[in-house]
C-alpha cells in the first residue's frame, strides 16, 4: 500500500465521522469526494463550479458539506450566517483555501500579501498602512479618473468612426489604473496581449486555476504550461522589484513621488518592511485590482449588449448629468444613479470574485447543523445572488432592484465581500469602472461581435466566456445610404 495515499485516505474517514451530522446528500466517491461533479460542469458549456454549488444550495439548504479528497468544507448561504461569520473579527480566512494563491507549483505568488495573509495580527498590521492611501478622495485626484490623466480611457472614447480592432476589446485591455493608483504604475505596461507582462498575468491566472488540480504537476503533458506559469510569476515579481528599488532611490534622493500605496508602505515601515511581503502586495495589487475590475466591465458590456432599453435609459441619464462635457467631476458619479444600480446589479449576477473562505475553528451550530470544528466555511455572493429565495426572478436583470426605494439586500449580496477583509479598493473600483462606463456611453454604441455566448468561465476570478469582441461606433452613427444607382 502506498503510504502517501493510506494518509489522506484516513483522514478522510476521520473526517467523515466527525462530520455525520452535516447536510450530505450527495453521494460522494471515497477517495475523490465530490470532484467527478465538478468535472461535470464542463459538460455544460459557460457553466462554473459556483452553478453546481448553487444547485446544492437550493436543494438541500442553508449548509451544505462538500468534500474534495480527504477535505471537507461547507456552503454557508444563510443571510443570518453571513452576517456572524463576515462580520467578525473572530472569524478569520483559512490558510487552507488560500494556499492556492500564496504559492503556485511552487514559486511564490501573493505569499503574505493583503489579499492571502491569514493571521489576523499580521494582515491588521499591512491594512492600517494601506487604508491610508485608499481614502475616496485620494483615489480620485491621484489617478486622474475624470478622464484628464486617463490615457486608455480617453483613447477608448476618443475612437472615431465605427468597428474597433479585436484587440482593442473590453475584456483584454479594459483600462484600469489599480496598479497606478497602488504603485504609480502606467498602466499602459499591461495593455497590449503580446506585452510580456500582460501575458504572464494571463498565464499566470490559467496557472493558479491549474493548481486546483492536484494530480497537474505530476502529468508529463502538463510540464511546459508548468515551466511558463513559475516563469510569469517570477517576471511579475521581478517587475516589482525593480519598481521598489525606483521609488526606494526617488525617496532617498527626495524627489515628490505619487502618494500611493506603495510609497505609504515604503515609508510605514523605514526599512523594516520585508521585501518579499512587499513583493507580495505588490502582485497582489497588480492581480487584484486590475483583473476584478477588467472582468466587471466586460461583464456589464456584455450584458448590455442585450440591454437595448436599459442602455437608452443610461444614455439619457449620461447625457443629462454630463452632456458633451470632456471630463468628468467627483460629484456627477453621484449624479450617476442608474449608472450605479446597472453597475450594482451587474455584479449580483457576475461578481468577479465570488465570494470567501472562514476558518471555523470550533465545532458551532450553524442554522441547525452541527459543523466541526476546523472546517473551512464558504460564503459566496455568486450564489446567494441567484437564488430566488433572495432575489425575485433571480436571473433577470433589472437595475431597479437597486433603485432608491428599494429594500437593501441584507447579508445576501457581497460583491466586495463584507466586515474587516472586506476589498480595499472597492469605492475606487466602483468610481474607476462608473467613469469608464459613463464615457463609453457618452459618445459611443458598441455591439457585441456575432457568435459570442454569455457563459462565464473561470480563472481564478470568474470572467466571461467569450472575449466580449465589441464593434464600437460614434453614437448616433448611420450607415451612408448606397449610392444611388446610375
Ligand atoms: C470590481 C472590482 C473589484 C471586486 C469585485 C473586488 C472584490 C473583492 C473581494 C470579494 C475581496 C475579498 C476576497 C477574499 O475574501 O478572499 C477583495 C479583497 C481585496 N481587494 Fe478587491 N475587488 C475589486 C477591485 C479591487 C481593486 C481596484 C483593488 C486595488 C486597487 C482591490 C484590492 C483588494 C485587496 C488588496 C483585497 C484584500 C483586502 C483585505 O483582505 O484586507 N480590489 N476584493
Amino acid at each position: 500500500v502506498n503510504p502517501g495515499l493510506l494518509v489522506p485516505c484516513l483522514a478522510g474517514c476521520a473526517l467523515t465521522e466527525a462530520t455525520r451530522s452535516l447536510t450530505f446528500p450527495i453521494s460522494s466517491s471515497f477517495l475523490l469526494g465530490h470532484l467527478p461533479y465538478f468535472w461535470k460542469k464542463d459538460e455544460v458549456c459557460g457553466r462554473v463550479l459556483q452553478d453546481v454549488f448553487l444547485e446544492w444550495a437550493k436543494k438541500y439548504g442553508p449548509v451544505v458539506r462538500v468534500n474534495v479528497f480527504h477535505k471537507t468544507s461547507v456552503i454557508i448561504t444563510s443571510p443570518e450566517s453571513v452576517k456572524k461569520f463576515l462580520m467578525s473579527t473572530k472569524y478569520n480566512k483559512d490558510s487552507k483555501m488560500y494556499c492556492a494563491l500564496q504559492t503556485v507549483f511552487g514559486e511564490r505568488l501573493f505569499g503574505q500579501g493583503l489579499v492571502s495573509e491569514c493571521d489576523y495580527e499580521r494582515w491588521h498590521k499591512q491594512r492600517k498602512v494601506m487604508d491610508l492611501a485608499f481614502s475616496r478622495s485620494s483615489a480620485w485626484g491621484r489617478c486622474g479618473f475624470s478622464g484628464k490623466r486617463h490615457p486608455e480611457a480617453a483613447q477608448c472614447t476618443d475612437t472615431r468612426g465605427p468597428g474597433l480592432s479585436p484587440s482593442s476589446a473590453p475584456r483584454g485591455d479594459a483600462p484600469s489604473s489599480a496598479p497606478q493608483a497602488a504603485f504609480g504604475m502606467e498602466t499602459s505596461m499591461l495593455l497590449g496581449a503580446q506585452k510580456p507582462l500582460s501575458r504572464a498575468v494571463k498565464v499566470m491566472l490559467e496557472g493558479v486555476s491549474a493548481s486546483r488540480n492536484t494530480l497537474a504537476k505530476f502529468m508529463p503533458g502538463w510540464r511546459k504550461q508548468l515551466r511558463e506559469v513559475r516563469e510569469s510569476v517570477r517576471l511579475l515579481r521581478q517587475v516589482g522589484r525593480d519598481w521598489v528599488q525606483r521609488r526606494r532611490e526617488a525617496l532617498q534622493r527626495g524627489e515628490s513621488v505619487p502618494a500611493d500605496v506603495l510609497t505609504q508602505i515604503l515609508k510605514a515601515e523605514e526599512g523594516a518592511q520585508d521585501e518579499e511581503v512587499l513583493l507580495d502586495n505588490f502582485v497582489t495589487f497588480f492581480i487584484a485590482g486590475h483583473e476584478t475590475s477588467a472582468n466587471h466591465l466586460a461583464f456589464t458590456v456584455m450584458e448590455l449588449s442585450r440591454q437595448p432599453e436599459i442602455v437608452a435609459r443610461l444614455q439619457a441619464e449620461v447625457d443629462e448629468v454630463i452632456g458633451s462635457k470632456r471630463h468628468l467631476d467627483y460629484e456627477d458619479l453621484g449624479r450617476l444613479q442608474y449608472l450605479s444600480q446597472v453597475l450594482k446589479e451587474s455584479l449580483r449576477l457576475y461578481p468577479p470574485a465570488w465570494g470567501t473562505f472562514r476558518l471555523l475553528e470550533e465545532e458551532t451550530l450553524i442554522d441547525g447543523v452541527r459543523v466541526p470544528g476546523n472546517t473551512p466555511l464558504l460564503f459566496s455572493t455568486y450564489i446567494m445572488g441567484r437564488m430566488d429565495t433572495y432575489f425575485e426572478d433571480p436571473l433577470t436583470f433589472n437595475p431597479d432592484r437597486f433603485g432608491p426605494g428599494a429594500p437593501k439586500p441584507r447579508f445576501t449580496y457581497f460583491p466586495f465581500s463584507l466586515g474587516h477583509r472586506s476589498c480595499i479598493g472597492q469605492q475606487f473600483a466602483q468610481m474607476e469602472v462608473k467613469v469608464v462606463m459613463a464615457k463609453l456611453l457618452q459618445r459611443l454604441e458598441f455591439r457585441l461581435v456575432p457568435g459570442q455566448r454569455y457563459g462565464l468561465q473561470e480563472q481564478a476570478t470568474l470572467k466571461p466566456l467569450d472575449p466580449v469582441l465589441c464593434t464600437l461606433r460614434p453614437r448616433g452613427w448611420q450607415p451612408a445610404p448606397p449610392p444611388p444607382p446610375c
